[in-house]
């Protein structure tokens, strides 16, 4: 007012106490939460990338291990450091006894990923520098995690199914010996190791997707590693992630044959029922892993009747999907067909799925940890207020 000395608006911690919140879509749709340089999910569907390079040209090109070091540090091996990087992976093949006595313990009617998070956290228990951040040992943890991971899902199923346990075989690189494996000792063709391969890398990192979302918000906790991935399988366990190629190859075999595809898609639509493998939050119009994923069931299809009908099923999804929803596929609903074709069991799909994102999830715990702010959103409260506490025999009279 006229005349009266105005006193400067000084900034307590009252004033300060209820800060202009941004309220953001559910779901976080189209919502950006912080900056990263491992990998960019194109919305077009057009160049998806991984540290600079093409996700489908790395689908196609490039070996597990090298990618897995250009994942994690970020450029591409010279042949030297593919060398070690390999031998290290191998070295870390293995489980201790008393992991592999406790996956002995686990039911075998359990799906196969709680295998993944349990043996993870058995894992954390026996590293004695679990809590360690330094960066030598969080590259050691994670070529440690992607190494155990399959070995963890894989003879959990084994052992608790078959009471057997399956070694591996360091002779073979890493994807051919994991499939081996998962086959329970029978070896693969050169060409079905390539497809599978191929798979894990493009599998290997997207974004943030929910599962690799989980591990950041982990890691910015200053939590160990072991925890972040064993939460990051929990998320992709869901059949609106990582669960979606079995529940995809459930729907192909459900399906049959490409004639009976328009009536299925339509009856599902009429309960508002999803189509698995199809959407995708960010590809709107075209998943670019598909494109590599389809030469290989071409390839497959040359000599697989069954590989040639997965594809005309597919084609045939694909046509009616985009004409009535203007939905397109994405990556599950091939590594649904393809490791079916590749006669593996299909509670197996997601956690090859986690076999392949292990490789991001430890990159992006990494990057976390190394330039750390907490994620704590806030929230909007809808609920009751005003109540007051009563004793419990004055508490619901009737
Ligand atoms: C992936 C997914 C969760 C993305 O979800 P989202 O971005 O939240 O998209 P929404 O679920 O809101 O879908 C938007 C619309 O498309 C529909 N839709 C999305 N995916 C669909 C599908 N697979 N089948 C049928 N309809 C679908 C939704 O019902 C919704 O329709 P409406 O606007 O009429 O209600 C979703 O597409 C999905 O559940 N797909 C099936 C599971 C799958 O394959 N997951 C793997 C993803 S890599």
């Amino acid at each position: 007012m006229c005349g009266q000395k105005t006193e400067a608006k000084k900034e307590t911690k009252e004033t300060k106490a209820e800060p202009q919140y941004i309220r953001i879509p559910k779901g976080c749709v189209n919502v950006i939460v912080d900056t990263t340089k491992i990998s960019y999910v194109d919305p077009k569907g057009q160049i998806t990338i991984i540290r600079g390079y093409r996700i489908d040209d790395l689908g196609k090109h490039a070996s597990f291990e090298e990618a897995a070091y250009l994942v994690l540090f970020g450029r591409l091996p010279c042949e030297d450091e593919l060398k070690e990087f390999s031998k290290k992976l191998n070295s870390e093949r293995w489980l201790p006894v008393k992991v592999i006595d406790a996956l002995k313990q686990i039911p075998p009617f359990a799906h196969p990923m709680f295998y993944g998070s349990y043996g993870l956290l058995l894992l954390g228990m026996y590293d004695p520098d679990e809590g360690d951040l330094s960066i030598d040992k969080l590259y050691d943890r994670a070529i440690r995690i992607i190494a155990k991971l399959p070995l963890l899902f894989i003879n959990g199923w084994h052992l608790s199914r078959y009471g057997r346990l399956i070694e591996p075989d360091r002779s073979l690189n890493h994807a051919k010996d994991v499939l081996r494996m998962i086959r329970g000792g029978n070896m693969p063709t050169d060409t079905e190791a390539r497809a599978f391969e191929s798979s894990l890398v493009l599998y290997m990192d997207h974004g943030f997707n929910a599962s690799t979302f989980t591990t950041r918000v982990i890691a910015s906790t200053l939590s160990d590693m072991y925890s972040a991935i064993a939460g990051a399988i929990g998320a992709l366990k869901g059949p609106l992630h990582g669960g979606a190629n079995q529940k995809a190859i459930e729907m192909l075999l459900e399906i049959g044959s490409p004639e009976n595809v328009r009536w299925y898609v339509e009856e599902k639509l009429k309960r508002h029922e999803k189509i698995m493998g199809f959407g995708h939050r960010v590809y709107k119009l075209h998943d670019p892993r598909t494109d590599v994923l389809r030469e290989w069931l071409e390839k497959l299809a040359e000599t697989s009747g069954e590989a040639k009908k997965f594809l005309d099923m597919i084609n045939e999804l694909e046509k009616t999907m985009w004409e009535l929803k203007r939905i397109p596929s994405n990556i599950d609903l091939y590594t649904g067909a393809l490791y079916y074709l590749l006669k593996i069991p299909k509670e197996f799909y997601t956690p090859i799925f986690a076999i392949g994102r292990v490789v991001g999830w430890t990159a992006h715990y990494i990057e976390q940890v190394s330039n750390n702010k907490i994620i704590r959103p806030k929230e909007d409260y809808d609920g009751p207020r005003g109540l007051t506490y009563k004793p419990l025999e004055e508490r619901c009279k009737r």
